[in-house]
């Protein structure tokens, strides 16, 4: 990469990420993409999309289409970075590095219209809205911006690896995500009287303490899982036992097996122990992404083919979920990870002080850029 175009990438990565927008609000990110594709003469289609930008570059008629994907929406955090071209929108910062992605793209999109004439078909740009809450992915499949396409790839930088690097491993590289309610009702009273009450804090107690066994006893060794339980209400004075309260949290695993045997043990759990303990419990599961799912021929090629611009090294799973599993699942897709640090104890994902650093930029769109040339060549 030429150090002029660098520069020009590093000013439009602190320009997105000082003005970062939440999931389907990036309108401002939006008019910029579409600004700097237009002045590169990068063709955009058209889209049902509220926000996002999808774009193209080569001749599909003349053979397969290859889709690259950088995800635009930021978090609603408070920035702490203290960096100069830190978020200028009190409450909302690119705390997940979407606004590198997006320069990523950008700039893959530049030096692939450079290199238009060798394309033997084409790149399609997916600028996908409302990664973090809202499944934009489901949303962009919907609108048909896949139909026709062979293979996606995608990235996520990654704090943990070092500038330069590029991790990957065939199958599961990022965890299905379930998201459980359980809303828990016994009967209140004075709290003097515990034996004419039916006791929901005690109830919750033992279920929280119960599917901790779950994972420790029920899932083999040999497979991954997490399951968290991250908030607890009932009861609001010293005195009294409530009648009813809730806690929620996620589950995270890989294989598909171990999901519904984890769900089915959670739900016997809940169902008889509560009634062992005369409450009354509901379950509520709420959707997630599936599984991030790297295929395994298209991911061996581009390892072999990343050699040549980075060091490619064997990435560990992350119990993080993307909604970039909507697209693994009904194409062929590879997802890496490209390193943007380097410091195994710098602030991850989604950390108010979390920080990607601008010299990964260039590995980032080589990942695209590469991959992309040879995947609609081969
Ligand atoms: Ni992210």
């Amino acid at each position: 990469m030429k150090e002029e175009f660098y520069q020009e990438l590093v000013a439009i990565r602190h320009k997105i990420h000082s003005r970062p927008e939440l999931s389907w609000q990036e309108v401002e990110t939006t008019d910029f993409i579409k600004k700097n594709l237009i002045s590169w003469g990068i063709e955009i289609l058209e889209t049902p999309l509220k926000t996002g930008v999808i774009a193209q570059i080569g001749q599909p008629e003349k053979g397969k289409i290859i889709a690259l994907r950088a995800d635009i929406d930021a978090l609603p955090i408070e920035e702490q970075t203290g960096l100069p071209y830190a978020s200028e929108k009190r409450g909302t910062m690119h705390a997940c590095g979407h606004d590198f992605h997006t320069t990523a793209l950008l700039g893959a999109a530049y030096e692939l219209k450079q290199r238009e004439d060798s394309l033997n078909g084409a790149v399609r740009l997916v600028f996908q809205p409302a990664e973090e809450v809202e499944f934009g992915s489901r949303d962009v499949v919907k609108a048909g911006h896949l139909d026709g396409v062979s293979a996606i790839l995608g990235f996520h930088n990654h704090p943990a690896y070092p500038v330069g690097t590029i991790a990957l491993k065939s199958g599961g590289i990022m965890a299905a995500v379930d998201h459980f309610v359980v809303s828990v009702a016994g009967v209140g009273g004075h709290a003097a009287e515990p034996h004419l009450a039916v006791d929901t804090i005690v109830a919750i107690s033992a279920l929280i303490a119960q599917l901790q066994t779950v994972v420790s006893r029920n899932v083999s060794a040999r497979e991954e899982a997490v399951l968290s339980v991250t908030q607890v209400h009932a009861g609001n004075t010293w005195n009294v036992l409530p009648n009813n309260g809730f806690f929620e949290g996620t589950i995270r695993t890989f294989d598909a097996d171990t999901r519904s045997q984890i769900k089915q043990r959670f739900e016997e759990i809940v169902d008889n122990l509560s009634k062992a303990l005369r409450v009354n419990s509901k379950i509520e599961w709420l959707d997630g992404p599936g599984v991030t799912f790297n295929d395994k021929t298209l991911t061996e090629k581009v390892v072999e083919n990343s050699k040549s611009f980075a060091n490619v090294v064997e990435a560990l799973a992350s119990h993080g979920g993307e909604d970039f599993s909507t697209y693994s699942h009904i194409l062929p897709g590879v997802f890496a990870f490209v390193g943007s640090n380097g410091d195994e104890n710098a602030p991850g994902w989604h950390h108010s002080s979390f920080v990607v650093r601008d010299e990964a930029l260039p590995t980032a769109v080589q990942y695209y850029v590469n991959n992309a040339i040879m995947l609609v060549n081969e």
